[in-house]
Order: C-alpha cells, then structure tokens, then sequence
C-alpha cells in the first residue's frame, strides 16, 4: 500500500499518457463547455445584486426586461453548454475505455498458459469490463470537477469576495476541520474498493465456472451447492462496497456540516451589519446566493474523492495486469522460419509443473514428411511434446529443433504457422460453422472450402444443420457431436495447409465407420506433410512410418509397428491388450481389461486378489498405470 506507484499522482500521470493525451483537444473543448457551464452560476448569483437593489427595492420598472432578460440568457448559454460538453466528455471516456479493453484483451492474449492457468476468464472479463467502467467513471467525475466544479467554484468565490472579504472568510469558517479526517477517509475508502474489486473478480469467476460447466452442474445435482458459494460470495461483495460507500460519502457529509457552521456565522456577523444599514439587502442576497451556489460544487469536488480512491483500486489492478510480462515470447532477433517439410527432434528434454515432473529427458525424431505415432499410458506426456513444440511451454533444459533450428529462435507466429494442430477437445467459437473453419481467412474461395469440406467429412452433416455452412454453433460449439467438432477441426487443418500435422486423438471422437473414412483424409492430408499422431487406439498408428513408446516422461522405445510387436516391450502388450479380446475395433482400454479379466478368472471378479496371479493383464496394468 505504501508503494509509491500506487499513489494517486503517479497512477494518475499514468493515465493521462496512455489514454487521455491523445484526446487533449477533446478534452480542452470539453474542458471549455465546462467552464461556460460553471461560471454562469457565478452570473446568476451576480445578477441577484441589481435584481433586488434595482427592481425590488428601487421598484425601477425598466430593470426589470434587462435583468430577466440577462438572467434567461444566462440559462440557455448554460444549458447548451452543459449538453456540449457532456457529450464530449462521454465521447472521450468511451474512446479511451475501448482503447484501455483493447489493450487488456492484447496484452492477455500473449500470456503464458500458466498466467491462464492461475487467472480464470471470469477474473479477467472482470477486468475488462467492470474495471476499465470504474475508470471510466473517474474520468467523469475528474474531469467535471476541475471544468464545471472549480471554474464555478472559483468564479463563485469571487463574487462573494467582491461583496464582502470578511463575510467570505467567516463562510469559510469550517474548512480546516475537513483536511484530517478526509485524509483518513481516502485511506479507507482505497482499502475498501479493493476488496470490492477483488470480490467482483471471485464473483465473475464463479458464474463463468458455472455458466461454462452447467451440465456437470446439472448432472451432479450442484445447484445449492454452487448457489451457495455464490451468496457467500456476494456477502463478501455486500460488506466492501457498503463500506467504500459510506466512506465515500462521508466527504461530502462533512462539506454539508462546514456549510451549516458558515452560514450560522455570516448570519451572525452579516445579519448585523444589514440591520445597522452597513450593507443593502441586494448585496446580501448576492453574497447568499453565490455561497449556497458554492456549496454543491464543493460537494461535488468532494466526492471526486471518494469515486477517485474507488477507480484507482480499479487501475491499481489493470496496471497489474498489464505489468505481467509473458516469458513466452519471440526472440529479438528471430531465424528465419525453415523452409519446405522440417524433420522434428527433441534432445533430452526436461520438463516440470512445479514439482511435478512431466518429462524426464525426453529424446526422439520424427523424420522430415513422414509420420511419427506417439503411444503411452495417459499422463506419459505425449500431449505435453505438443505443447513444447508449440511453444505453448518452453522446456527447463534439452532442445526442442524444427528443422535443425531451436523452436525457441524462431518468431512465435513463424513458429505456430509451421503448425496445424487437431486435438483431444477441439476448440470452437461461438459463430457459424463457415466462420469457424475459416478463422478470419478471406482468401479461400468456395471452390477450395468445398474440397476442404468433403475431405474433412464435414459434407456429411452439413445437410442435418439449420442453415448449412451458415448455421451458428452454439458456445464452445456446443450445438455440434463431438465427433462433427473434430471434423471441423480437421477442415480447418486442411485449409491451414501447413509443413507439420499434429494430430492429439484427432479421431477420438468418432464412430468406426466415420473413423474410417477421416482416417482416409487424414492420411490424404498427412502426405509430404512431417506428421505427428496421439493415438491411444492403436489400430490408428499401425501404419504410421515410426512409432515412439513414452512412459513416465521419457522415450523407451521406437521402431515400427512390426519391430515393436516383436520386440515384446509396452507397445507388444498394448496390442496384445486392445486387439486379443475385441478383435481390432476395440477401442476401449476399461472394456478390454474388464474383458480380460472376466475371461483370466472364469467368472465376475471384483479385482482380483489371487496373489499367484501373473496374467497378462496385470503385468500391463503394472505398467500402464504403476498397479
Ligand atoms: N499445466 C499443467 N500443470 C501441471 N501439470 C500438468 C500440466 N499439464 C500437464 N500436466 C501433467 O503432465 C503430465 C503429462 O500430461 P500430458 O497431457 O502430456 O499427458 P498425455 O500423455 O497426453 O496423456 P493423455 O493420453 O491422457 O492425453 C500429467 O501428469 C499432467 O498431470
Ligand atoms: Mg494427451
């Protein structure tokens, strides 16, 4: 709290060079309209001056039409004034509230996956939207006051001095006891707002964790639970904002109180010298009216205060997000991209979350044009090759070559051009299936997306769909079978067209029949390509040129598919496990082993606990999962 960004005038020079500079003439304008606005309540409160001496107490009837007549243009000067300017300044919050979401979505978007991992959506849509609002808000309220605010304050103060020095001291009479405890108050509010935001942020987080899960939700029944922790978390919320509130507040309650004590004291001592005859009764209510004019001004400066603390927890937080610099990134002087089909190589390779090591001095090739399977139990780290070749992790120690360069050396975007990636879980966004299988593209004409279609098999089902190509998909595509999701992932692919294919169980999701036939486009499309394949159904890497074993983080084998089985290591008894019981269309693990071992015991088993019992089975098993 006592770091020195964080105070107010470095945050607020902060601001001001980022976003607000660039709009100076804007806000001079702005800034101009204000003052018009501001100091035709000086005017008015002028005018009280004549239009009591002059028309009431003189009764002089021609004063009348040029004070009334002044006293109207006053308003309308002010009424045009104070519509200008309200519209310069939302066009200038609104602009530099895009300009700051933009530059959040940017600068969030070339983040490590580990700052994604340890920053929830909802956190962050938090801090591009309701914060950047905060922000918004301040430059408002700033703004307004040192235009409209001070100009009328000033030019308020003036008359009230021109009629009398003294009285305007007496007004003034309460000022000193506001400096300590506003002091104190701004403190508070600052800690209060923080915790609102932060809650606000929990808050995101859990209705983004629970809009984006609802069928968990609703298949395990966790509405009252998670209704729950969401109240629990709204109280959070409830406590901070009512506190910042009242501590906001409580400025201009203070206002109102030194208010109350100089009026007391003009009355007293101005009261005095109107019954003596020392002054008229006009160049009171002049005064009078200038004061009671400057009161709201003052209240309102006040407050800025109060919404300032509130908006600066709000950048604090922005500042801190746009601080975090990614580690992943390109190079300063990246090599050129390699040209043609690459060869793929990781040389003792280490990687680890935390303390959870992942890969353990991971070696293996992949030969240029030709395509390498990647077998292992789950959790072998097979996925996390991918990720490294990526770039989407960098490895603590060993090489990761594409082509003979460091995937390191090369610009991120040259680095994932080389790169088409189908996977587990295909990504979909919410828009039509055209948009999603283009990605932005405008360069592919119908022609080329029609061939690309029919080779991905997305052909097939694009009749059963609403409106064809142009059909929304539904958030996260949800609107889709998983198996039509990945078709599209493998369109896009296609369309991709790039030097290196990994595919991450790019048919997991698919029935037999349509396993066939994607396999088809997939080995079309793997042609000239370096290709990379995660398969657990090893009836789908059979053919592949080269076939690398992972267990527990490293390489513990490779060859063929024929060397393998021969060999006799985990890959014979994978096969052996997936093709012995259920012939070659076996496709799950659990259903092979609950085969095999209803089978190895002649009746229904509950685990085995025959301790002579060495089967094929459980020597697999030992290997696979380490039981
Ligand atoms: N971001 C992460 N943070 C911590 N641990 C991780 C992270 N990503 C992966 N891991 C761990 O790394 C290990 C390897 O994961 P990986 O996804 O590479 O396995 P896999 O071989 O692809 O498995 P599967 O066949 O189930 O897809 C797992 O134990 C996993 O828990
Ligand atoms: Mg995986």
């Amino acid at each position: 709290m006592s770091n020195p960004n964080d105070s107010s005038v470095h945050l607020l020079g902060w601001l001001w060079r980022k976003y607000l500079h660039k709009h100076l003439w804007l806000l001079l304008a702005a800034l101009g309209f204000m003052a018009l606005e501001g100091s035709m309540l000086g005017a008015l409160s002028w005018m009280m001056g004549p239009m009591f001496d002059q028309v009431f107490v003189a009764g002089d009837h021609g004063a009348i039409w040029w004070v009334g007549g002044a006293i109207l243009t006053i308003f309308i000067v002010r009424a045009l004034a104070s519509v200008g300017q309200k519209v310069l300044l939302a066009l200038i919050s609104q602009r530099s509230a895009a300009d700051m979401r933009t530059e959040l979505l940017d600068h969030m978007m070339e983040q490590d996956s580990a700052f994604h991992q340890t920053h929830p959506p909802g956190f962050l849509i938090q801090r591009v939207q309701a914060d950047v609002e905060a922000v918004g808000q301040v430059w408002n309220a700033i703004i307004t006051g040192a235009g409209r605010d001070l100009v009328s304050l000033i030019i308020l103060m003036g008359v009230a001095l021109s009629v009398d020095w003294q009285w305007t001291l007496v007004a003034c009479i309460g000022t000193p006891i506001m400096v300590l405890p506003s002091a104190i108050v701004q403190k508070f509010v600052r800690r209060r707002a923080r915790e609102a935001r932060d809650s606000g942020a929990k808050l995101a987080t859990r209705l983004d964790e629970v809009f984006h899960g609802i069928i968990p939700v609703k298949l395990n029944r966790l509405e009252g639970y998670q209704s729950k922790r969401y109240r629990d978390l709204t109280g959070d919320l409830v406590r901070a904002e009512v506190k910042a509130k009242l501590g906001a507040a409580s400025i201009p309650g203070l206002i109102d109180i030194m208010a109350g004590l100089g009026f007391l004291g003009v009355l007293v001592f101005g009261g005095a010298e109107i019954i003596a005859g020392e002054k008229t009764i006009g160049e009171f209510m002049s005064f009078f009216t200038a004061i009671g004019f400057a009161f709201e001004p003052l209240r309102r400066l006040g407050s800025v205060t109060g919404i300032w603390q509130n908006a600066a927890a709000a950048i604090e937080r922005i500042k801190e997000l746009l601080d975090t610099q990614p580690s992943l990134t390109s190079p300063a002087l990246p090599k050129p991209a390699p040209k043609g089909t690459p060869e793929i190589r990781l040389e003792n390779v280490h990687l680890s979350y935390g303390d959870t090591k992942v890969l353990n001095g991971a070696t293996l090739l992949a030969p240029a044009g030709k395509t390498t399977a990647l077998v292992g139990a789950s959790g072998a780290g097979k996925s996390t090759v991918f990720n490294l070749l990526t770039r989407l992790v960098d490895p603590q120690m060993g090489k990761v070559l594409i082509g003979g360069t460091q995937a390191r050396d090369l610009s991120l975007p040259d680095l994932r051009g080389l790169f088409s990636v189908v996977s587990q879980d295909a990504a979909l966004f919410d828009e039509t299936l055209r948009e999603n299988i283009l990605l932005g593209r405008t360069d592919v004409t119908e022609d080329q997306l029609a061939k690309v279609l029919t080779a991905a098999h997305v052909q097939d089902f694009l009749p059963k769909l609403a409106s064809g190509l142009d059909t929304p998909v539904g958030p996260r595509g949800s609107a889709l079978s998983g198996g039509q999701r990945q078709r599209v992932a493998i369109a896009r692919a296609l369309l991709r067209n790039t030097p290196v294919l990994l595919l991450d169980e790019a048919t997991s999701a698919l029935d037999a029949q349509s396993e066939q036939v994607v396999q088809e486009a997939l080995d079309q499309l793997a042609r000239g390509r370096t290709t990379l394949v995660i398969a657990h159904r090893l009836s789908t890497v059979r053919n592949a040129d080269k076939i690398v074993v992972m267990d527990k983080g490293r390489v513990v084998d490779e060859g063929t598919h024929d060397d393998l089985l021969a060999r006799g290591g985990i890959y014979a008894d994978l096969h052996a496990l997936q093709f012995k019981t259920d012939g070659p269309t076996a496709d799950s693990l659990a259903q092979a082993a609950q085969d095999q071992r209803r089978k190895g015991n002649g009746k229904a088993a509950r685990g085995s606990g025959d301790p002579g019992e060495t089967s094929l089975l459980s020597r697999i098993s030992r290997r696979l999962f380490g039981r």
